[in-house]
């Protein structure tokens, strides 16, 4: 498709003699259509060009006029103060989405990314414990993250890194131990392990002997003691049960479920290379690597004065394991932001285990806290809200509102689910992935406000003209001299910036820009809806605007499709 970006930046630098690469990153797309529909501000390189903005920007224009004549991409530019304003031939642009969307299944999807290996780490609950809100975030952030890579044709592979080890299971077993006749953990396994769990930590914290029993645990299954191993798979067994409720529903997948305790084995390496390079220092009787030099106060343990192994060590053998076996470019870690000094010790330490490259490929993609209207959640007092509970409800909140709304809908069961779920799904995903966020049911199923069902609703908006116009022409039937009107024109420029939006969103790691996207979309798509009837009797401008509402609603499907939201057809 044509590339305006590109065109432009070539220009430019052809008449500065300045870098394309540099001239690119500074265009602008102005907010204002008055101001055309890229700006080239002159003040990014007054200063290496000795001159004023304005003087640069009337130089440009004037070397560059003759050349703008001859090719007809833009259409006219303007200087207006320091910034060259450039006009878009509206028809090329207008021709050449509708003909890229008539060509590709998948429209926006490219190879930019092959032959590039990214690994996307999300979910990652710890087992016998609740999934939480927090959880929801990294796997719905993560998940999202995933397809996108993907669509842009780069080798992905989702990770689940369970947290299915460490010192706790020690306590689990003692639990299990002392009380385990007394609960029936089949029944409702997370929460009776969570009641099991609370109970042993409170003992623990009475009782010096209890908790000496608890450390012993762990060091037997550490080292591979049948009775805790057993009790410890039931655990997991029991755990995964639950949660792969929530990843059905969700429709949630992973490549690989290597959590903590598949690296219980791969630590050794850790420690050995750490030692061999001199990095490793004794504190009463811990390994520990200092990391002042590195402006971080607090050092990262490697392992007890026990002799066990931390969170951090492996960590850090995970690193090494997926260098090795994934070659990858990026390894991106969805995980909450209280985590940022744990992510920050773990990659400056991993400098000295793996190649600059993969050191370099490491990113912790920290989101903010989710909290309910009520307040902030706590795991560790047991009050959490049960993640299964909140998609049903929300789900059951849906279909209230689509019973009322269209009591005559056939399924309304599914649709209820593809709402009340994508509902949550955008929710969770239109906030910047830094930011804090409430979760409202009321807010997230407004059909009105800027959430799912909105987008949703406008889509299944699109399906209804469809259905009453009766056909979608083809393209080479479309005149688009039809659609060069502000309220199309919006909507074409949208669409043609969907795939830079997809680039951006993997630039970042933010599905909220893709997120915000949407939103853009369909609310242009109403806009145009209620300005231009689109069922006419001149056939050809309702060709032309039944050809646009078509094309809508492949980009909101499929834009919704790599947040994890399916569309209804009808609601
Ligand atoms: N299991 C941890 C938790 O629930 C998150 C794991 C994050 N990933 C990692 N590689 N440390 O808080």
């Amino acid at each position: 498709m044509i590339n305006f970006t590109q065109i432009i930046t070539e220009k430019i630098s052809k008449a500065t003699q300045i870098k394309e690469k540099e001239i690119k990153t500074y265009i602008e797309t102005p907010k204002d259509t008055k101001n055309g529909d890229y700006s080239f501000p002159c003040f990014r390189i007054a200063k290496d060009l000795k001159k004023a903005p304005q003087i640069i920007a009337n130089e440009i224009k004037e070397k560059l006029e003759e050349e703008v004549k001859q090719d007809k991409s833009i259409e006219k530019i303007e200087v207006a103060g320091g910034y060259i304003n450039f006009f878009i031939n509206k028809e090329i642009l207008v021709k050449e989405v509708l003909e890229e969307i008539e060509k590709t299944e998948e429209y926006g999807k490219s190879e930019i990314g092959k032959g590039k290996n990214v690994i996307v780490e999300y979910s990652s609950p710890n087992i016998a414990k609740p999934f939480h809100i927090g959880h929801l975030r990294t796997t719905l952030i993560g998940n999202s993250l995933y397809k996108t890579y993907k669509y842009l044709g780069y080798n992905t592979t989702g990770i689940n890194h369970l947290g299915d080890y460490g010192t706790q299971f020690g306590k689990m077993i003692e639990a299990y131990k002392m009380w385990g006749k007394e609960y029936n953990l089949e029944e409702d396994p997370i929460n009776k392990m969570m009641d099991m769990y609370v109970k042993i930590n409170n003992l623990c914290k009475e009782d010096e002997e209890v908790l000496e029993r608890c450390r012993e645990n762990f060091r037997l299954l550490e080292v591979g003691d049948k009775y805790c191993v057993d009790l410890w798979n039931q655990f997991k067994d029991l755990s995964m049960v639950e949660f792969n409720k929530i990843y059905n529903i969700l429709n949630v997948k992973f490549d690989s479920y290597n959590g903590e305790a598949f690296y219980s084995d791969k630590m050794e390496e850790v420690v050995k290379k750490l030692e061999e390079n001199g990095k490793l220092t004794n504190s009463e009787g811990a390994k520990i690597v200092d990391l002042e030099y590195a402006g971080i106060n607090t050092p990262c343990m490697i392992q007890k004065a026990d002799g066990s192994s931390i969170y951090a060590t492996r960590d850090l053998a995970a690193i090494m394991y997926r260098a090795k076996t994934y070659d990858f470019d990026k390894c991106l870690y969805v995980v909450a932001y209280e985590q940022n000094l744990h992510f920050k010790q773990i990659f400056e330490v991993a400098k000295y285990l793996v190649d600059e490259k993969y050191a370099k490929g490491l990113e912790h993609i920290s989101f903010g806290m989710v909290s309910l209207p009520s307040g902030k959640m706590s795991t560790r007092l047991g009050n959490v809200v049960k993640i299964e509970e909140l998609i049903n409800g929300t789900i059951e909140k849906a279909q209230e509102i689509i019973a009322e709304k269209n009591p005559e809908l056939e399924n309304k069961e599914e649709v209820a689910k593809k709402v009340g779920i994508g509902a949550i799904i955008f929710n969770t995903l239109s906030t910047a992935t830094i930011k804090d966020q409430i979760f409202d049911w009321n807010t997230a199923l407004n059909f009105q406000g800027e959430t799912g069902p909105y987008i949703q609703y406008t889509y299944v908006r699109t399906k209804s003209v469809l259905e009453k116009a009766g056909f979608v022409p083809k393209f080479e039937d479309v005149n688009v001299n039809n659609l060069l009107d502000n309220f199309s024109l919006e909507i074409l420029k949208l669409i043609y910036s969907f795939e830079n939006v997809l680039i951006q969103v993997t630039e970042k790691n933010e599905p909220s820009i893709l997120a915000r996207f949407l939103i853009d979309l369909a609310k242009a798509y109403s806009v145009f809806y209620n300005e231009n009837k689109i069922i006419l009797d001149d056939k050809d401008v309702q060709n032309a605007r039944v050809y646009l509402t078509c094309t809508v609603g492949k980009v909101l499907k499929h834009g919704a499709s790599l947040l994890g939201i399916e569309m209804p057809e009808k609601m």
